[in-house]
């Protein structure tokens, strides 16, 4: 089911308070199905609050709504089985585990069976029976964001998948992310301070500050916006 506002995501009015302190603050945000979009902000702007509050964590107020539905009250859990995947800041790899064994719990999670499509498609069948600890670090981020494609996804939130990854490896897994994203329908909304990189994925841009949304638009209005210009680009624009 699609909305009448044809929005596969929304988030209306979300707050996300720590004692007086507002992290989120009446953020409201609505991804179109397909969309590839670009959250970006300074450090502390939110962004990672607002990725929390649409997954089902530490809402203070406000509701979100997946492909029509009021999932406010859903656990993670049950977001995830009804279309809902995410990464986290920091990996969600568990080092003991192979591969394999991490991509088939987590396709289960989602109560799909994909797991041999995904590592297939991130190229990790080869590493399939190692152990999460023992692959380079770009692979465990190839992993991650296998972990969120499990099950087919039909809305994709992530948090700086390319966390020290070198601007080349970036641009790769960014790439590697689009093709899928656009192949398999999947919608995305994306955390990464690498301009480079979001400007290469992404038709849309959302910029956070203080907690409150700045400005929205395609990447090339938002490069020119002077408030974003003097809050977030600064010199690099
Ligand atoms: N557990 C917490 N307790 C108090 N303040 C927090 C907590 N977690 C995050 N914050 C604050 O919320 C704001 C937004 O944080 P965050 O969403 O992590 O920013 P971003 O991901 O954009 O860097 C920051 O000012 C941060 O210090
Ligand atoms: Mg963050």
């Amino acid at each position: 089911m699609t909305s009448i506002e044809n929005s596969i995501l929304k988030g209306v009015n979300l707050t996300r308070r720590y004692g007086g302190f507002a992290a989120l603050d009446n953020v409201s945000i609505s991804l179109k199905p397909g969309e590839v979009r670009g959250l970006i902000g300074s450090n502390g702007a939110g962004k990672s609050t607002l990725m929390d509050a649409l997954s089902g964590r530490g809402l203070t107020s406000g509701s979100v709504h997946l492909d029509g539905v009021d999932v406010t009250t859903m656990s993670p859990r049950e977001r995830r089985r009804a279309g809902l995947a995410r990464s986290f800041q920091k990996t969600s790899i568990f080092p003991d585990l192979s591969v394999e064994k991490q991509i088939r719990l987590s396709a289960r999670a989602a109560e799909q069976d994909n797991a041999d499509e995904v590592m297939e498609e991130l190229s990790l069948t080869r590493l399939a029976t190692r152990r999460a600890h023992d692959i380079s670090y770009g692979e465990q981020r190839r992993l991650d964001l296998a972990l969120a494609l499990a099950g087919r996804p039909k809305v994709l939130l992530l948090d700086e998948p390319a966390a020290g990854l070198t601007v080349e490896e970036s641009l790769k897994l960014a790439s590697l992310l689009r093709d899928l994203a656009k192949r398999w329908g999947v919608t995305v909304l994306i955390v990464e301070h690498d301009m480079e990189v979001i400007f290469s994925i992404c038709s849309h841009l959302t910029v956070l500050h203080l907690g409150k949304i700045l400005a929205e638009g395609s990447p090339a209005e938002v490069r020119a916006m002077p408030q974003v210009i003097t809050a977030y680009l600064g010199s690099t624009a």
